[in-house]
């Protein structure tokens, strides 16, 4: 590498990049119909148990691994070249961020169609009953979700090239403080609504049991790495840009209550309007493309709350994006002649690709099933419940076992902490054990 490495201007900008990447589609759309799927209440506080006990241990480490590695996400495993074999590691999270980043923008490129459908009133023209023929239409065209797609990485793919300070840290300085607004307001508003008391029941009175169906544990743990976005190395690139005055405890604990706090505040948003007009929280997937604009159209000033709906929802999904396309960007800056911009293109345009077959798994490919579900749906699995939870087990047990306590400790900002011998357990045992006895029991479930 000739090129010194880029920095974050300050620590307030890389938290922000780090919420920018955790805050997005997972948090409003995975988050809201997941938590509906496994009833809402119940499925909250074991959510909230998994992000404390898994995903902020994990996030410590994989900041830890950045700040050490001093490059991309290969580097930083293999302790450049002091542990050859964990690269293979490294690679399974640079591809993995390829993987979603191909099927992630699929569902941006639905929620743009709807932001700009919002805007220019196209959105509004449907009939209040017909918006599942309406979605179910537009995701069986041959074309227009390829080239919702393609528009989703491309803006995407100019933040990226504009580099880690005037792009990817000068994108979330505007677009976070300006999502933290609107999901408030859009939160505010629902609660206003005559009915909506039943949807943060739904959302904070726990239904007991639901305690005991295993389902409702895998769903919370995907969900966690997910909404996160830990076990895909985003954490150990963006730390490789931070500069050493940033306290990692305390940065993780800001990634992980804004991601958290987020996705409840977004719940706010959504569950009371659902509630409100007689939807059905349990609508799956289609929840945020059907039964939203249904709820919309009959609410007052609805088509502004629509359009800041989808607005805030192709944003929070830019700001992932662009942390998506940046580890694997990364990884062929470190190790290519490639520079950034041809990084970018070379990366952005075989996610485009790679994410065509779920772009068409219900038009062109929609007779593809993979053990009955359709490519995209897949595709998601396969990286929440297998993907991710895999890299995340990766880290612990190479931080765990492969790092002298000491190193692990003080590259983690913990040396001085009383939460030390915590975090080295959680990492060394409880957080990989959990996750792996999920997984395990969660493989007949894809
Ligand atoms: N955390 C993002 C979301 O909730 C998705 C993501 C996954 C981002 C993995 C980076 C890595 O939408």
């Amino acid at each position: 590498m000739t090129n010194p490495r880029e920095q974050w201007a300050s620590s307030t900008g890389f938290i922000l990049a780090t919420i920018g990447s955790a805050v997005g589609i997972g948090n409003i759309w995975r988050f809201s119909y997941v938590a509906g799927e496994n009833g809402g209440g119940a499925f909250l506080i074991i959510y909230l148990a998994c992000v404390l006990i898994v995903g902020m241990p994990i996030v410590i480490a994989e900041m830890a691994m950045g700040r050490r590695g001093g490059g991309d996400a290969i580097a930083a495993f293999s302790a450049n070249g002091r542990t050859p074999r964990w690269a293979h590691a490294g690679w399974v999270s640079v591809i993995g961020c390829f993987l979603i980043l191909g099927f992630y923008s699929v569902i941006a490129g639905w929620a743009l169609k709807y932001f700009i459908g919002a805007l220019t009133g196209d959105l509004w023209r449907v009939a209040s009953d017909g918006y599942g023929g309406f979605f179910g239409d537009f995701i069986a065209n041959g074309a227009e979700p390829v080239a919702w797609q393609f528009a989703a990485i491309a803006a995407t793919m100019l933040v990226v090239m504009g580099g880690v300070r005037r792009g990817i840290e000068a994108a979330n300085r505007i677009l976070m403080p300006l999502l933290a607004l609107v999901v408030i307001v859009l939160a505010v508003y629902a609660s206003t609504l005559s009915g909506s008391a039943a949807g943060w029941k739904f959302l904070f009175v726990p239904d007991w049991a639901a305690f005991g169906e295993p389902q409702v544990y895998i769903a919370a743990v995907g969900q966690t790495f997910f909404s996160l976005g830990i076990g895909m190395a985003v954490f150990i690139t963006y730390a490789s840009y931070m500069t050493p005055d940033i306290k990692i405890p305390r940065a993780a604990t800001a990634i992980v209550a804004g991601d958290t706090l987020f996705a409840v505040i977004a719940g706010l948003a959504i569950f009371p309007a659902v509630f409100a007009f007689g939807g059905d929280p349990e609508a799956g997937p289609q929840l945020a493309f059907i039964t939203l604009p249904q709820i919309f159209l009959k609410m007052p000033g609805g088509t502004i709350i629509g359009a800041l709906f989808f607005g805030l929802l192709i944003a929070a999904a830019v700001t992932s994006m662009v942390s998506l396309l940046e580890v694997p960007v990364a990884a062929v800056i470190h190790r290519s002649r490639q520079r950034r911009f041809g990084a970018v293109i070379l990366v952005g345009l075989g996610a485009f690709v790679a994410g065509t077959p779920s772009a068409l798994s219900y038009g062109l490919l929609d007779g593809i099933r993979i053990g009955e579900i359709a490519i995209l749906d897949f595709v998601d699995r396969l990286a929440s419940n297998y993907l991710l939870p895999l890299g995340g087990i990766l880290v612990c047990l190479y931080i765990g076992w492969f790092w002298r306590r000491v190193e692990a400790v003080e590259s983690a900002g913990l040396a001085t902490s009383p939460v030390a011998e915590l975090w080295i357990w959680a990492v060394r045992l409880v957080a990989p054990a959990l996750v792996l006895l999920v997984v395990l029991d969660s493989s007949g479930a894809i």
